[in-house]
């Protein structure tokens, strides 16, 4: 470090739990950062709604407006109040006033990234949002920098903890989905009110960004197919497993036939993937190239120091001078409508526990050109349905298919008189290892 370097000058907007781990980081780990920026990272003030006395800021000022961070005093914005309106609000000004600006906020991201990322290259500043994918997962670099020289196929993910923890879980422990939210609740990783997390907006904000950056588009958030988790019975994880798969929330956005699939929903990938066996809280991110072939990221995707962690790593990239202000947009991408997305399907049919069912389904099924890879259809499945009736799952591994014609297909199966409740239908990823 040069004795003459400035100290890069840093203002933070919230003081929850991400701020409370970087105000932490740039306190306790200062010499070294300096060391790894060149100069100084001087956390100059926080401002934020209630103040709290209890965290040491280190000599930084506090404020609860959040207009002294645009001060002449202040380099870098730091956008840590979640939400939406007021934060995207908070970082087109400082980006404006040419201040640089470090988010880990995808919400705002995945609807505004293209607006704010062209605010930041027309003013010649930085703004990273490494924390907002994947939270301590370098897979914002990995995309901009480590693997800028590939043509990227797909990405897939596994980049919600709390669905992903949920799953485990219920395919670990035999839970239902309601007894693992509520374990996930009672463990501080599922917020009260889980909707975007079991919904599968969260992942639908991360895979907005991913999308972005792999396949140089805009960031089209509205255009992601999203399913989340809270469909999914014990009964399908049992099915699946006895099928030799394992039942995760994936994020997908891959180069299709004109266009780029971009879908988060439930999805088996055979127990071989390396996907399959992330569990818990823990996030991953595979990520295939053109020229590198498959490559694997694996971590904590949230919590106070891994999400800390990926924010200050932005803030030494502004000191050395070296931040992206990257790099999307560039092409007029389509992202295909989810009809003419083509997979693999596991379906589960409750039906009239009587012969010659399973042929009138498959031949419904290779009336639609879909053929069947594998099924179970047990006679020790049979239950009391609620007229008093016997009935049995049947489950079915098709070929892949367009949705199209799997919807079209489905929507006669269900009419047939022997099937008596509603089709499961999951998709089947097979090519991820
Ligand atoms: N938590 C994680 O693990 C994680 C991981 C990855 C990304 N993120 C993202 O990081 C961001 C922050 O998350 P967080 O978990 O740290 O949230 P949090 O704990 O709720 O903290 C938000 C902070 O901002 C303050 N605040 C909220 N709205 C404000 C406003 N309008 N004006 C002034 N202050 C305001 C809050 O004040 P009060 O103290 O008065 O409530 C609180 O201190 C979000 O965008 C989130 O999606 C979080």
């Amino acid at each position: 470090m040069r004795a003459d370097s400035k100290p890069l000058r840093i203002g933070i907007a919230g003081l929850g739990t991400v701020a409370g781990g970087v105000v932490a980081l740039l306190r306790n780990n200062a010499d070294a950062l300096a060391r790894r920026a060149g100069r100084p990272l001087s956390l100059v003030r926080v401002a934020s709604r209630s103040p709290k006395p209890e965290v040491d800021l280190n000599g930084a000022a506090f404020t609860t407006d959040l207009n002294a961070l645009h001060e002449p005093d202040i380099d870098v914005v730091v956008e840590l109040i979640g939400g939406e309106d007021r934060a995207a609000e908070l970082m087109r000004r400082a980006l404006q006033g040419r201040q640089a600006v470090v988010t880990a906020n995808k919400a705002v991201l995945a609807r505004h990234g293209g607006e704010l990322l062209g605010l930041a290259q027309t003013q010649g500043v930085a703004l990273g949002f490494e924390a907002a994918v994947a939270g301590g997962i370098p897979v914002i670099g990995a995309l901009t920098r480590g693997l800028a020289a590939n043509r990227v196929q797909m990405v897939a993910g596994i980049i919600n903890g709390t669905s992903n923890y949920i799953l485990t879980a219920m395919s670990q422990h035999g839970a239902s989905f309601q007894a693992a939210l509520s374990q996930a609740q009672a463990q501080g990783f599922a917020e009260a009110d889980p909707t975007y997390d079991v919904e599968g907006t969260d992942a639908a904000h991360k895979l907005a960004i991913l999308a972005a950056l792999a396949f140089d588009m805009d960031f089209r958030f509205a255009a992601v197919y999203t399913e989340g988790i809270s469909g999914i019975t014990k009964e399908d994880l049992g099915y699946a497993e006895e099928l030799g798969y394992r039942l995760k929330h994936l994020a997908i956005a891959r180069q299709g036939e004109g266009g780029v699939e971009a879908r988060v929903h439930p999805t088996l990938v055979p127990e071989s993937s390396l996907l399959a066996g992330v569990s818990g809280v823990m996030n991953a991110v595979w990520i295939d190239g053109e020229g590198i072939g498959p490559t694997l990221y694996y971590g904590a995707g949230a919590g106070a120091m891994p999400t800390a962690s990926a924010v200050v790593a932005d803030l030494i990239a502004i000191a050395r001078g070296d931040a992206l202000a990257c790099c999307t947009g560039a092409k007029q991408q389509a992202v295909l409508p989810i009809e003419r997305v083509v997979s693999a399907f596991y379906l589960r049919i409750p039906s009239r526990d009587a012969p010659g069912v399973f042929a009138e389904v498959a031949a419904v099924l290779g009336r639609h050109g879909i053929s069947i890879e594998g099924a179970i259809q047990r006679q020790g499945a049979v239950r009391s349905g609620d007229g008093g009736e016997s009935w049995v799952p049947i489950i079915i591994l098709t070929a892949p298919v367009a949705e199209g014609a799997m919807a079209a297909a489905l929507q006669q199966v269900q009419e047939m008189p022997e099937v008596v409740g509603d089709i499961t239908r999951i998709r089947v990823e097979r090519g991820l290892t």
